[in-house]
């Protein structure tokens, strides 16, 4: 077991419906120790690639991506959500549909901050459907940059969105793939990964 799922272990509650609550260590309460050795890992994980950039979405993928900017010496741009319509033209909007909240968003970033020269990280706490992953992709594709690599801290590999994200051909790094939780036990199985 690495660090991360052995603190998912001790720290994480599985709730009712599928949902792991990790508030007291990384999204809403933040380790930074933790962090910090989460941005460590992706920067191994990543270092054949020529990063430049990191691009999150607000909020919960904010804190942990500013940690691990850090360990590649690079700007954060962060996706905002936004109700308008109309930004169009000087902002990148992609739809986003959230399957937990049941609503839609747009997702914005200004076109200053992704031009077609960016090597871009994209880094997110959580991995579901991957709805807003798959947003975070489009708005890079359509500002001419270049997705390099995808880090996520957790992912629940019982939904679909890890596996639409690899088919679709990209170096998708999750740190804990969470296979399986049961909310009477409080069980959490992880997917077996190669030793860090
Ligand atoms: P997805 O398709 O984008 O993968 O996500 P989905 O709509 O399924 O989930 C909506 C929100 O809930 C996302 O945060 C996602 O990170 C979070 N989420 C999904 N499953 C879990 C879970 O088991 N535990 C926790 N703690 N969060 C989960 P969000 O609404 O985009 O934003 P924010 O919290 O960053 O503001
Ligand atoms: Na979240
Ligand atoms: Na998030």
């Amino acid at each position: 077991m690495n660090f991360l799922e052995e603190r998912i272990i001790k720290d994480g509650i599985v709730k009712e419906g599928n949902v792991l609550k990790v508030d007291s260590f990384l999204n809403h309460q933040m380790d930074i120790a933790l962090f910090d050795q989460i941005g460590k890992e992706f920067k191994r994980r990543f270092a054949k690639e020529k990063i430049n950039k990191i691009v999150t979405i607000e909020a919960s993928g904010i804190g942990i991506a500013c940690i691990v900017a850090r360990h590649f010496n690079v700007p954060v741009v962060f996706a905002k959500k936004s109700k308008s319509i109309n930004i169009e033209g000087e902002m990148y909007v992609a739809e986003v549909e959230s399957f937990t909240h049941k609503c839609k968003n747009q997702v914005i970033v200004s076109k200053k901050f992704l031009n077609p020269e960016d090597r871009v990280l994209i880094i997110d706490d959580f991995l579901a459907n991957g709805c807003a992953l798959q947003g975070l992709i489009s708005i890079v594709n359509e500002s001419g940059a270049s997705v390099e690599g995808i880090g996520i801290v957790i992912e629940k590999g019982f939904q679909s969105g890890g596996q639409i994200i690899r088919n679709l051909g990209y170096h998708l790094e999750s740190l804990a793939i969470v296979d399986a939780m049961d909310a009477s036990t409080g069980k959490v199985t992880f997917r077996e990964q190669p030793e860090w």
